[in-house]
């Protein structure tokens, strides 16, 4: 079946959705494929020749923009086989070396991952693409990417300097190679530079504040290329990659992805009668946070270990089994929030039920997500009766609340539809999500789960 050919599924059906509160949760709800993960592949088979599987790969709309760009750009990429949340693919591509100049827009729809990383990809490639997305994505900034590729040789053009899309890219088969720090965190862009890297002409490095995800890394160098990493006391992470470099088609299993299973941790840790297990999450260390955070505050989360796929490279992996508890407060630094990015939202949720007031410190980076989520949480929580304030680039919760059903503004936010449609599972009465299909951008079939899980 061609990519695209089908919608992402269950977005539920008009505007607002009214989520009653459950008696008990029980069961063991189906995740996606981990969405970091999938894109990777996807890139990374469309750069090399040749056949790779991708088994398991998140199958929501993000990816699908991602897909459906890879087969834009020359490959054919084919849905072999969809089961819930998830889609294996095929994809047989020319190799990175043989792309086709797309002869339309490439549209990214709602995803800074693809937007970021494939700028990476097509900064080295011989051709000239337009990049769009939806409202969301054309408000997010670009500049942390066009700028470090533009010093490799790529040229950029888009509103504010290059910076907001729509950006058109004109690529270069050589680039020069780059030694550059990030300003901010970002696994994107270090992994477009890292992407980038392999068309350049010797040794790239790459320096971040502390270590973001690492999942490029480890995927390259399960495709044959050689990635040195370091770390210094301090936490500074350095990446490096000599180009020019093909990776290596190859078949990979798509883990579980933590950042869906986070709702569920944080459901069963809040909710009074509950156990939820959840199947093959990554606890890549790089990932894991939410789940040493909810420890942290008291959750108990059993976790048991599986042997990692594909080798010493592949990610880390784990059934988990998650009960009800009393949570205390905890107090998240800069670091905490950076590993935890997009576990903020839920975790502000379990914040607001815990024991204590509770600071997330140096969220700032929150405002640049699928929307300000950190306007989002603050009207959100606050409609459902808990207390919350910001002060700079802190969100301060007390913690005790009960919460009580209100109406939660989505923005059309995914993590943020899901955090309030779980707030309405422990809420007195009834929880009304507005506009709560962007879950499909990441989770499609989190609602069906959501019914699910009501024991
Ligand atoms: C991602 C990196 C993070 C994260 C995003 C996915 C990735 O963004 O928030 O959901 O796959 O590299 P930043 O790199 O901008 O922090």
């Amino acid at each position: 079946m061609p990519v695209n050919a089908q919608p992402a599924v269950f977005p539920p059906a008009g505007d607002a959705l009214a989520v009653p509160s459950a008696a008990r949760l029980r069961g063991t709800p189906a995740l996606p494929g981990d969405k970091s993960i999938s894109h990777r592949a996807l890139l990374l088979a469309l750069l090399a020749e040749g056949e790779s599987r991708i088994s398991a790969a998140g199958d929501g709309e993000d990816v699908r923009s991602t897909a459906a760009i890879a087969a834009a750009l020359g490959a054919r990429v084919e849905r072999v086989s969809a089961g819930p949340g998830r889609v294996d693919y095929r994809v047989t591509s020319p190799g990175g070396q043989a792309l086709v100049e797309p002869d339309h827009v490439l549209d990214c729809g709602n995803s800074g991952t693809t937007t970021r990383l494939l700028a990476g990809v097509l900064a080295g490639r011989d051709l000239f693409a337009i990049l769009d997305g939806d409202a969301s994505l054309r408000r997010r900034p670009m500049s942390r990417v066009t700028e470090p590729l533009t010093a490799m040789g790529a040229a950029f053009a888009g509103r504010r300097q290059g910076s907001l899309l729509p950006l058109a890219v004109t690529g270069r088969r050589r680039l020069s190679p780059l030694t550059y720090t990030t300003p901010v965190p970002s696994a994107q862009v270090k992994s477009a530079i890292l992407l980038a890297a392999l068309a350049a002409d010797g040794e790239t490095r790459v320096t971040e504040a502390l270590a973001t995800r690492d999942h490029t890394e480890r995927m390259l160098r399960a495709r044959g290329i050689a990635v040195l990493e370091s770390t210094s006391p301090d936490g500074v992470h350095e990446v490096r990659l000599t180009g020019p470099s093909i990776p290596a088609a190859i078949d990979e299993t798509v883990p579980s992805d933590p950042s869906g299973a986070a709702f569920w941790l944080v459901a069963a840790s809040i909710h009074p009668d509950a156990e939820l297990r959840l199947a093959a999450v990554s606890t890549n260390p790089t990932r894991r946070a939410i789940i040493d955070i909810l420890r942290r505050m008291g959750a108990s989360i059993e976790e048991h270990e599986l042997p990692p796929p594909g080798g010493a490279d592949g990610e880390p992996l784990a059934d988990l089994v998650v009960r009800s508890s009393d949570l205390r407060a905890v107090d998240l630094s800069p670091v905490d929030v950076a590993a935890a990015i997009d576990e903020i939202p839920i975790l502000a949720l379990a914040a607001a039920r815990a024991a204590g007031t509770s600071r997330f410190r140096g969220a700032g980076e929150l405002r640049h997500k699928e929307s300000d989520r950190i306007a989002g949480i603050v009207d959100g929580l606050t409609a459902l009766g808990a207390r919350v304030r910001v002060e700079g680039d802190d969100i301060e919760i007390q913690g005790g609340s009960r919460l009580r059903g209100g109406v939660t503004e989505t923005h059309d936010d995914h993590r943020l539809a899901m955090t309030f449609a779980i707030a309405g599972l422990i809420a007195e009465g009834e929880t009304i999500v507005r506009r709560p299909g962007s879950a499909a951008i990441s989770y499609p079939g989190f609602f069906t789960e959501l019914e699910g899980v009501r024991a």
